[in-house]
């Protein structure tokens, strides 16, 4: 296929006319993307890259089943939610039959930050009180009500970054955090520590209105919370008069693949007051969702305030969503994530028996994290190996990337349909990759990313590593405030 403008003539227009804090995927190298089919990309030369990041195109790239529902009601009708409309009460029947029966109001909206806003709206309009308490390191969207609740981005704007009425909790993270795989009871341990957050902002005569966070935290470094802890942290924050927001804006919709909801995976006795979707929702389609209790969505239309939405739940997107629904069924993609993801976790565990420089295999399902570490005990982040890795791997053709709050951790969300060849190519070269790295176990240990932005540091390791990827320009970029989620 010819294309408008070379890739450089491309890169020219994108500097002269886009923000520049949008960034590009590979920085030194941007990849530019012409077409997508399954779990694969394609540039404009025609190479092939495997997409093992990409949980938007969810049931897999340009997928026949979900174009051609767009392309008939696209034919026949697109208007907004103001009119009555069969796609519009099937899909809300369709998806809500995937929760628990309580969560049976749908709020359709854009895009995942729209429906955290309007989660956060929905929790202070139901008691008044107006505090959040969310995960360290979670990001919840990039509108100025969720900069405000994402540790992820305010952090990076310094001590003015945290608002008084946010409260920041611990991540429930058994490998890293505050109580680890050692611990008797972490669950009851990091609840507790929501506890103890309510009681002293109580003290202060501040109110909660939402707990807000991941069903499994993504950008926060691929997060696995252990089971009991939001059954506790909804107790406690319940108590307080707040509700208990489930972002599945990246989790949701079977990737876990023994559930459709990654808050299933606390157990039956656990039920969010609200949960928000986006991203894989709408298989690339702007769409996403805010689904409630019919109590909370009353009293969100106590106020008299009429709440409408220009594109929200129009016949377009729900024709698409009932399409990204019917193909997980047909599909059996929930099965897929199962068989897959067990065989890329089981392929990644051997890596780590064989690779020092793998700390920690976790994920569930197609969502799986590998933390690579410079030393296990102390489990200090490797966080230039994980970038080496990403951009080696780029040069094999294969889309990785590397996040958490160190950007040590190697991130699995592959669309759907990704299969055991694949998962058996990636961790093949991942271990070609790492059995070439060893010289590296030496380089003094550094934390990310003050560290790695000191000139002696960053020459040493410059030379030591040795695989001329690292830019200056990449190094500051690893460290800088851009950075953000990938898909
Ligand atoms: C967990 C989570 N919530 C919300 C959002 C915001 O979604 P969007 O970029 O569609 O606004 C993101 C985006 O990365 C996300 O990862």
């Amino acid at each position: 296929m010819s294309e408008l403008y070379s890739k450089a003539e491309t890169l020219e227009l994108r500097r002269r006319h886009i923000g520049p804090s949008c960034k590009v995927f590979f920085a030194k190298d941007p990849i530019k993307i012409v077409r997508a089919q399954g779990q694969y990309m394609y540039d404009e030369n025609g190479e092939k890259y495997l997409d093992c990041i990409n949980n938007v195109a969810h049931v897999g790239h340009s997928h026949p089943d979900v174009i051609k529902a767009a392309v008939k009601q696209m034919e026949l009708l697109n208007t907004n939610s103001r009119f009555l409309h069969d796609n519009l009460v099937q899909y809300a029947k369709r998806l809500t039959a995937t929760l628990p029966e309580k969560l049976s109001i749908c709020y359709f909206v854009n895009s995942g930050s729209e429906a955290n806003d309007l989660a956060l709206r929905l929790a202070r309009q139901y008691r008044g009180h107006q505090d959040v308490i969310t995960l360290d390191h979670a990001y919840h969207g990039h509108v100025s009500s969720l900069i405000d609740i994402s540790p992820y981005k305010f952090n990076q704007l310094g001590k003015e970054g945290k608002k008084e009425f946010v409260h920041v909790a611990p991540s429930p993270d058994i490998y890293r955090g505050k109580y680890r795989e050692d611990h008797p009871d972490p669950a009851s341990a990091y609840a507790d520590d929501v506890k103890k957050i309510i009681e002293e902002a109580e003290k202060n005569g501040r109110k909660i209105a939402a707990f807000i966070a991941e069903s499994m935290q993504s950008c926060g470094g691929q997060i696995i919370p252990p089971a009991g802890y939001f059954q506790k942290v909804a107790e406690y924050v319940h108590k307080a008069g707040g509700i208990f927001i489930a972002d599945e804006v990246q989790v949701g919709f079977g990737r876990v693949g023994k559930h459709f909801w990654g808050f299933q995976l606390q157990g039956k006795d656990f039920v969010p007051d609200i949960v928000t979707m986006g991203k894989p929702i709408g298989n690339g389609h702007p769409m996403s969702c805010v689904v409630t209790t019919r109590e909370i969505a009353e009293a969100f239309g106590a106020s008299g305030l009429e709440y409408f939405n220009t594109f929200g739940g129009n016949p377009v997107s729900c024709a698409i969503g009932l399409a990204v629904l019917d193909v997980i069924e047909k599909e059996d993609l929930q099965g897929n994530a199962i068989r897959v993801g067990n065989y890329l976790t089981e392929l990644l565990n051997k890596q780590k028996e064989k690779h020092p420089l793998i700390g920690d295999v976790r994920g569930i399902g197609l969502f799986v994290g590998v933390d690579l570490v410079k030393d296990q005990q102390k489990r200090t982040p490797a966080t230039a190996e994980a970038q080496h890795i990403i951009y080696k791997l780029k040069e094999q053709r294969i889309l990785l990337s590397a996040d958490g709050p160190h950007r040590n951790i190697l991130k699995f969300k592959p669309p759907m349909c990704f299969t055991m060849e694949d998962a058996k190519l990636v961790v093949d070269q991942i271990d070609e990759l790492l059995t070439g790295m060893h010289a590296l176990q030496n380089v003094p240990p550094c934390s990310f990313p003050n560290d790695i932005i000191k000139a002696p540091l960053h020459s040493l390791l410059l030379i030591r590593i040795e695989y001329s990827l690292a830019t200056t320009e990449d190094l500051a970029q690893w460290s800088s405030s851009s950075s953000s989620c990938s898909y």
